[in-house]
C-alpha cells in the first residue's frame, strides 16, 4: 500500500517566524509543504503571493504542494514552476478549459492537481481523472484556516476512489481543511492518501510531535 502523506499548511505558520517554522517542518516527519495562494476574488481572503513563496522555497527542503485559490490560474503556471512548485493544484471551479490547464502544468514539469470545493461533485472529473496526479478535496470552504471539517467529505472520498479504480488511474486523494487526530485515521481508511493540516499542526504546543502523531495514526 502507498505511504500516506502529511502536508502541513504554512497558512497557519507564524509569518513573523516563517523560516523557523519551515525549518521545523524540514526536520519533522512531514512529507510536503502545503502552500495556499489566495487572490481575494476566487476566495474572500488574500494570503501571500510570489515573493513570499520565493522566500519559502529558499528554506524548504521537501516538495512544495501549491494550492491555487485564484481565478484564471493559467496566467501563472509558468511563474509557479519557476518559483519551485512541485505540485500545482487549480480549482475546477476556476477553469474553463481544465484539460488544457492540466497539460500546461505538466508541460512545466509539475504534478497536476485539481481542487474541488465542498459543493462540487467528483463525478465532474470522470473525463479527466487519468490526466490528474492529485485531487484536492476541500473539506471546508476554501479561504481560511481553522474551520470545521465537513462530514460529507467521506462520501466524496469513496466516490472519488471508485472513479480512480474504475478508470485505472493513479491519482492521489488529498484532503484539505479541518484535518486533525479526530478524523485522520478515518480519512485514510476511506481512501485519502494525503492529509493537509494547518491549525492542528501550528496551533499545537509541539508541531513536530503533532506531525509525528498524525503520521503514526495514518501509518
Ligand atoms: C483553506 C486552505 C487550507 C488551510 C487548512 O482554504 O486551503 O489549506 O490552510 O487549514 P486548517 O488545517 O486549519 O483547516
Ligand atoms: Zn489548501
Amino acid at each position: 500500500m502507498q505511504t500516506k502523506l502529511v502536508a502541513p499548511s504554512l497558512l497557519a505558520a507564524d509569518f513573523g517566524n516563517l523560516q523557523r517554522d519551515i525549518e521545523l517542518v524540514n526536520k519533522s516527519e512531514a512529507d510536503w509543504f502545503h502552500i495556499d495562494i489566495m487572490d481575494g476574488v476566487f476566495v474572500p481572503n488574500i494570503s501571500y503571493g510570489m515573493p513570499v513563496l520565493k522566500a519559502m522555497a529558499k528554506h524548504a527542503n521537501k516538495p512544495l504542494d501549491v494550492h491555487l485559490m485564484i481565478v484564471d490560474p493559467d496566467r501563472y503556471i509558468k511563474t509557479f514552476a519557476s518559483l519551485g512548485a512541485d505540485n500545482l493544484s487549480v480549482h475546477l471551479e476556476a477553469c474553463t478549459h481544465l484539460h488544457r490547464t492540466l497539460q500546461a502544468i505538466k508541460a512545466e514539469g509539475m504534478k497536476a492537481g485539481v481542487a474541488l470545493n465542498p459543493h462540487t461533485s467528483v463525478s465532474l472529473l470522470q473525463d479527466t481523472i487519468q490526466d490528474i496526479d492529485l485531487v484536492c478535496l476541500m473539506s471546508v470552504n476554501p479561504g481560511f484556516g481553522g474551520q470545521s471539517f465537513i462530514e460529507n467529505t467521506y462520501a466524496k472520498i469513496s466516490a472519488l476512489k471508485d472513479l480512480i479504480i474504475q478508470k485505472n488511474a493513479s491519482t492521489l486523494i488529498e484532503i484539505d481543511g479541518g484535518v486533525s487526530s479526530k478524523n485522520a485515521k478515518k480519512l485514510v481508511e476511506t481512501g485519502a492518501d494525503v492529509l493537509v493540516a494547518g491549525s492542528f499542526v501550528f496551533g499545537s504546543d509541539n508541531p513536530t510531535e503533532t506531525i509525528s502523531k498524525l503520521k503514526e495514526e495514518i501509518a
